[in-house]
């Protein structure tokens, strides 16, 4: 498995094949089991504290019922734990900081920030957040995969808009010792189910599923789904939803720009579906041209509208049963090219917002400083950064053919177990219980 074959917005995510040598095994399993215990010690902490006003608890909001047990016994979900249970209802509490900013603008962008456990990362994408002109405008939504008490303090501490936090309950860092996360008798690395007498379904090079790794597809595809058909504040949104990452740096000029682009979009450019921030290949930050650019949709600052969601949606069968654990390549692999044109979407000549992280999700996460950068995180911001950058008046340059993963590409595998594909198809129904039964 190599991938320098596919320049442009693939090499930009950091994509890795899978672990496979058994020093990065073993430091697998240290993390995963420093997670674990991580979680167990929530958990303790939890059942202590549960008398005092603990961040747990529900406020009296009666219009926030809601009924967990649902989903899980018509979709055979996986039986929940207490800390699954807790993150489910804790998701449906309204945003904070309603006091600060008690309306949204009524034609406000919802902005979706999706993180893991980088809290380092995290404090940098915050920090650049709260420079963003209209930020106070709108809503912004943080999806936890999983429950890590440093990132929900970081998100907790913001004053600068309404802030919802979402904690994916099927999250494998949320199980200690069952599916989604690793049970004792799942099968391992390469093992043969029938002769180990274990659990588990290889992906296409015989590998079978690593939890850890599984886990950020499912978070995606579950916040994804939530977002758009689950959550109150979001699901009759009809305006284009923004959606950014933990390792994203984000411009001042960036909420400015994007509705300036999702204004154009229309006009400029019927065929894009999406308007990005930055370029399709992160390590570009824009060619500085008198123009605007349609080129393949990037996973740097994306945002897309219910339409386009829908038409997403339509192919979980596709997305959950590709045999790849990244999100993005299975969505250029498998969901764009189904849509039958190109996919392309609009952007400003200058990026505004820039991929930062170096190390990739699959290594160091977890372990207190493994994998951090030395000297932090430099992004300079000009002054063409904190202005509206996008002239109404510019053409639009289209980038044809670019090159980068398409229909036909098999995927990296991390993504074979049935499980996993069940449980991915079962995010997709969990919102459409009534007419999903087809799916
Ligand atoms: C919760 O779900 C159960 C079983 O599906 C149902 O009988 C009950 O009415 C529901 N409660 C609410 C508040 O929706
Ligand atoms: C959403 O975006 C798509 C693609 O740009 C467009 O065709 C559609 O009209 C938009 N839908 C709404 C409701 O604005």
């Amino acid at each position: 498995m190599g991938q320098s074959q596919f320049g442009d917005c693939a090499m930009a995510s950091n994509k890795k094949p899978r672990l496979k040598d058994k020093p990065a095994l073993r430091r697998f399993l240290l993390v995963v089991s420093i997670t674990l215990l991580g979680v167990f010690l929530l958990i303790i902490h939890m059942g202590k504290d549960s008398r005092s006003k603990s961040s747990f608890e529900l406020d009296e909001d009666s219009s926030y019922k809601f009924n967990y047990s649902q989903f899980g016994e018509e979709l055979n979900l996986p039986k929940q734990n207490t800390l699954s249970i807790e993150l489910e209802k804790r998701n449906q509490m309204p945003p904070r900081n309603r006091d600060l900013y008690p309306r949204l603008a009524k034609d406000h962008t919802t902005i979706v920030l999706y993180v893991h456990n980088r809290p380092r990362y995290l404090k940098v994408v915050v920090e650049s957040l709260s420079r963003v002109v209209g930020i106070s405008e709108t809503l912004l939504i943080v999806s936890h995969d999983g429950y890590f008490e440093e990132m929900n303090e970081i998100i907790e501490s913001i004053r600068f808009c309404q802030v919802k936090q979402i904690f994916a309950p099927y999250s494998p860092h949320v199980f200690l010792d069952s599916f989604p996360g690793v049970s004792p008798k799942d099968c391992k690395d390469k093992d043969d189910a029938e002769k180990k007498h274990c659990n588990g379904t290889p992906d296409q090079y015989g590998n079978h599923r690593s939890p850890k790794i599984v886990s950020l597809k499912h978070h995606w595809w579950w916040m994804m789904n939530t977002v758009w058909d689950g959550l109150q504040e979001t699901r009759e949104d009809s305006n284009h939803i923004l959606f950014i990452e933990e390792d994203h740096f984000i411009y001042p000029n960036a909420y400015r720009n994007l509705q300036m682009l999702t204004a154009l979009k229309p006009k400029k450019c019927p065929d894009c579906y999406a308007a990005n921030l930055a370029p399709c290949d992160v390590n570009s930050r824009g060619e500085g041209w008198d123009s605007l650019v349609a080129e393949r949709m990037g996973n740097v600052g994306y945002a897309f509208n219910r339409t386009v969601w829908r038409k997403i949606h339509k192919k979980a069968r596709e997305f959950c049963f590709f045999d790849d654990y990244n999100w993005d390549i299975t969505m250029w692999a498998t969901v764009y090219p189904s849509f039958g044109g190109p996919v392309y979407s609009l952007r400003g000549p200058r990026t505004s917002a820039v991929h930062f992280g170096k190390c990739g999700l699959h290594q160091g996460q977890g372990v207190k400083n493994a994998c951090i950068d030395n000297g932090g995180v430099k992004i300079e911001v000009d002054k063409i950064d904190k202005v509206v950058n996008i002239k109404p008046e510019w053409e639009v340059r289209v980038f044809e053919n670019q090159p980068g993963y398409k229909a036909g590409f098999k995927g990296w595998g991390g993504w074979g177990d049935e499980r996993d594909r069940q449980l991915c198809l079962n995010f997709a129904r969990m919102y459409h219980l009534e007419d999903t039964a087809s799916m």
